[in-house]
């Protein structure tokens, strides 16, 4: 039997990388200018890492972790987003000693056990930003305004930035307890899932994807009624910088994201173009978490987008554009096939992209090959151009053909080369 991927898994195809390098580079300049460094941290972490900070009433972790027990019995998880993982590392390293904010980035594949449908996978891609240290609302902006310019940089339009605040430990208990006297009276029109959440997590039925639980939160308190005076002001000011920098928003009231460790700001970037998989990027500010795992009271925001989700609008909007290689060498015979090889290497220890037949082939088969490749430029070379020294070099497109000297050939193309 043919074995292929697992469900939910995906091969990204050599057509298809070149959208997901530019990607990653645009997001390593963009990232570079508002002074990020990378970190990479592992792809396995202990469960309870992710249990503790996720929180074990959201789908995630309740649901959707490919977990492993070890041989001492310990639950290892694939980690289903990046964040915890970087909030590990930066107690674990102290990484706030020499400097106390801290901005990083990583990129990675994440791993959620859920159903597969268009734009959502059980292995995708983030790319991810957090900054460590600072609790103003400046440092929110920064980060929604960088996730912003990036999808500006790639060539993106047409997104919708919602915002929303979901308060802090003093204010959300007021309107937890709000929303909970509201379900409370609709549970008949609830699913079995949001009447548990009811008693143990409201908020999370605001993400509910039933449709009966949709139209019970539509009327529901909004959170923006409740929060405290610093929160607040908090959002206000955050509104007040995006305004200030050109970057429309919606309130979203109903936006309390997958995850429990956020506290004041959420946001997510949503396109209309991927059906119900609508985040492009999503994040918040989560205050609370680094010193809930156990290190200093740091606060801290971040974003990730989802690579796959921007990969699939990019592609629509842009034709792939495949590279081709600059030159062909067809070596007709024994002779002249041991001097191509050599030319060969050295062309491309010099960074030309030169491509030649494995096989042994006649002229026909090789100028085929050389079409299907695309290649600009083709060099025959055969025992009569040995003979006299001079290859013939033909121009796919225009079928002009002309001699080049073989002594020093190396040296010919690439000033030729260059002229192309
Ligand atoms: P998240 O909203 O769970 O947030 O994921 C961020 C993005 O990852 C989503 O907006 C979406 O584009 C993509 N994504 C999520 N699940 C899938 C899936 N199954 N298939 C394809 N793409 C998916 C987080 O993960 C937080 N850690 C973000 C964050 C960073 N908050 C603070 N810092």
């Amino acid at each position: 039997m043919e074995i292929t991927t697992i469900k939910g898994f995906k091969d990204i195809l050599p057509l298809e990388v070149g959208t997901w390098q530019r990607l990653e580079s645009e997001a390593r300049k963009v990232f570079a200018v508002f002074g990020f460094k990378e970190i990479k941290p592992p792809l396995l972490e202990r469960t309870e890492l992710f249990s503790r900070s996720i929180g074990q009433d959201t789908d995630i972790v309740s649901k959707e972790m490919y977990t492993l027990t070890d041989s001492k019995g310990r639950g290892l998880s694939l980690r289903p987003e990046a964040t915890a993982s970087v909030v590990r590392a930066y107690i674990q390293h102290r990484l706030y000693q020499n400097n106390p904010i801290q901005k990083l980035f990583t990129f990675g594949p994440m791993f959620r056990h859920e159903r597969p449908q268009k734009g959502r996978f059980r292995q995708f891609y983030q790319i991810n930003a957090e900054i460590f240290g600072d609790p103003g609302p400046r440092s929110d902006a920064d980060i929604i305004v960088m996730a912003m310019h990036l999808f500006h940089i790639v060539g993106l339009s047409g997104l919708s930035l919602n915002i929303n605040s979901l308060g802090c430990p003093e204010c959300r208990p007021r309107f937890k307890k709000e929303l909970q006297d509201y379900l409370s009276q609709r549970t008949d029109a609830l699913c079995a899932d949001c009447r548990r959440r009811t008693e143990t997590n409201p908020l999370r039925v605001f993400d509910c994807k039933v449709e009966a639980c949709n139209q019970v939160v539509t009327d529901a308190p909004s959170i923006l009624d409740f929060i405290c005076g610093d929160c607040r002001d908090h959002f206000g000011s955050l509104q007040g910088y995006l305004e200030d920098s050109d970057i429309s928003f919606v309130l979203n009231h109903q936006l309390v994201r997958g995850l429990d460790y956020y506290s004041r700001t959420t946001f997510e970037i949503q396109t209309d173009r991927l059906g119900s998989q609508n985040a492009v990027a999503g994040g918040g500010r989560y205050d609370g978490l680094v010193k809930q795992l156990g290190g200093p009271d740091h606060p801290a925001i971040g974003f990730a987008l989802g690579v796959e989700r921007l990969v699939a609008l990019l592609d629509e909007d842009n034709e792939r554009d495949e590279d081709t290689p600059e030159l062909f060498i067809a070596g007709l015979g024994d002779t002249a096939e041991k001097k191509v090889f050599g030319w060969v290497n050295e062309l491309r220890r010099s960074g030309i992209w030169v491509e030649v037949e494995y096989a042994s082939k006649g002229l026909k088969a090789q100028m085929k090959k050389a079409d299907r490749l695309g290649v600009k430029r083709t060099l025959i070379v055969g025992d009569d151009e040995l003979a006299s020294g001079k290859g013939i070099l033909r121009d796919m497109k225009t079928k002009v053909q002309k001699e080049v000297d073989l002594d020093d050939l190396v040296e010919n193309l690439r000033k030729e080369i260059k002229d192309w």
